[in-house]
């Protein structure tokens, strides 16, 4: 099973092959000090070092250490391997106050997200000072990941919300076959890879050029839950689906022709001179020829919340994106689809967040160790 080092230039869970299962959590930090803040930063790469190392998230272990004190680790993990797991850690707009004297040093990146047209955002699924984002093809590894950073929290931050994610709806790397989402369709054809590494060094790492130094080789994190009212969907005619996509439900292939990996030609036109690839098609409105050439690397999963009253499943994508600078890249492309994007009809935005992702940390230091230099 595969392991990722949690040290290095970049933190991992960003071009690190898109693993399976997701564990997200945004957190609220309690009335701490700075001191603290970068304590608690600091315990938590500790244990998330050890943990993506396959090891338990303190010393002791769950079965051992003082009798008379909670074990430093909750146990589930015991026995199995690391499967991927990446700990990615977030910064949200919030933490950039007057309670940690960090007022000055919030990036100019990390906007506040603006209103878009038709969100139905939900109070307790927005925001957040800091984020988690743990991935693993294993859902317990991602579960326990999480469980314990936020153990480790008690007292000093505590989980606003979160989100779990069973199948991811991207690929990251070249090798890795296009998964699908919950419409059925393929997610993650355009994406960007890893091995790009001329566009991944110019769309998604921060530059010391244009923001503060201790941000330079980070990124900035954007979450969406986005609630897919898959009963309405799932009554539409295939034609309908392939039109609101903009791609043929088997293949992946733009309507325009070709196969899975053929570039969409949005001018073709078909019988009526329509243009094969409806103007108001997800593909199209995405797109960077639509967006002054803004590209993102997404990185999000599907998720199933139970279900409601009316036995409809509560299901969705829980969209994830990193980019350099979100105003350029996330707005623009969000604000299109928002406004045009054929797909709301069966689309809801009901949690949002962004966060600044520092760089990755040396070893002996921790990730955010910047912010308090
Ligand atoms: C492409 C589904 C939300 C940005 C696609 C594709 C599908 C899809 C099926 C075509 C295959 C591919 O290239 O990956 C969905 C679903 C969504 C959703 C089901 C919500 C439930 C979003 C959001 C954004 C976004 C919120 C960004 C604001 C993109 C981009 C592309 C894309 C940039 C690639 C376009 C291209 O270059 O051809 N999406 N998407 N999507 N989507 Fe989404």
């Amino acid at each position: 099973a595969a392991s990722y080092p949690f040290f290095g230039e970049h933190q991992s869970g960003i071009t690190t092959p898109a693993q399976d299962r997701l564990h997200f959590a945004a957190f609220d930090v309690d009335d701490i000090s700075r001191d603290e803040l970068a304590e608690l930063l600091a315990d938590w790469s500790y244990a998330a070092s050890r943990m993506t190392s396959g090891l338990g998230a303190g010393g002791y272990g769950p079965a051992s250490g003082p009798y008379d004190s909670p074990p430093d680790d909750t146990g589930e993990a015991l026995d199995l391997p690391p499967s991927g797991l990446t700990i990615t850690f977030g910064l949200g707009p919030s933490l950039f106050d007057d309670r940690f004297g960090l007022a000055g040093k919030r990036p100019a990146a990390l906007i506040d997200l603006p209103h878009f047209p038709g969100d139905a955002l939900i109070d307790a699924l927005v925001g957040g000072d800091l984020c988690i984002q743990a991935c693993s093809d294993d859902p317990q590894i991602a579960v326990h990941a999480i469980r314990n950073l936020s153990r480790i929290a008690f007292g000093r931050a505590s989980i606003r919300w979160s989100q779990l994610g069973f199948g991811r709806t991207s690929s990251t790397t070249r090798a890795q076959t296009t998964p699908r989402n919950l419409f059925g369709f393929k997610d993650g054809t355009a994406n960007m890879r890893a091995e790009d590494t001329d566009q991944v060094n110019s769309a998604i790492w921060a530059h010391s050029s244009e923001g503060p130094g201790w941000m330079a080789g980070g990124s900035y994190l954007v979450a969406r839950k986005i609630r897919m009212t898959i009963e309405t969907w799932d009554r539409s005619s295939l034609r309908e689906q392939e039109r609101v996509i903009g791609r043929t439900k088997g293949e992946g292939a733009p309507l325009s022709g070709g196969s899975e990996f053929t570039e969409p030609d949005f001018a073709l036109a078909g019988r009526g001179d329509a243009p094969l690839i409806d103007p108001a098609s997800h593909v199209k409105l995405a797109h960077p020829t639509n967006n002054d050439g803004a590209s993102m690397l997404r990185r999000g999963y599907n998720f199933v919340d139970g279900n409601d009253d009316l036995g409809r499943l509560n299901a969705g994508l829980f969209f994830i994106s990193f980019q350099r600078d979100p105003q350029t890249q996330y707005v623009p492309v969000q604000l299109s689809l928002a406004k045009n994007d054929a797909m709301n009809e069966y689309v809801r935005h009901v949690g949002s967040g962004i966060f600044a992702v520092p760089p990755g940390a040396r070893e002996g230091s921790f990730v955010g160790a910047g912010l308090f230099g």
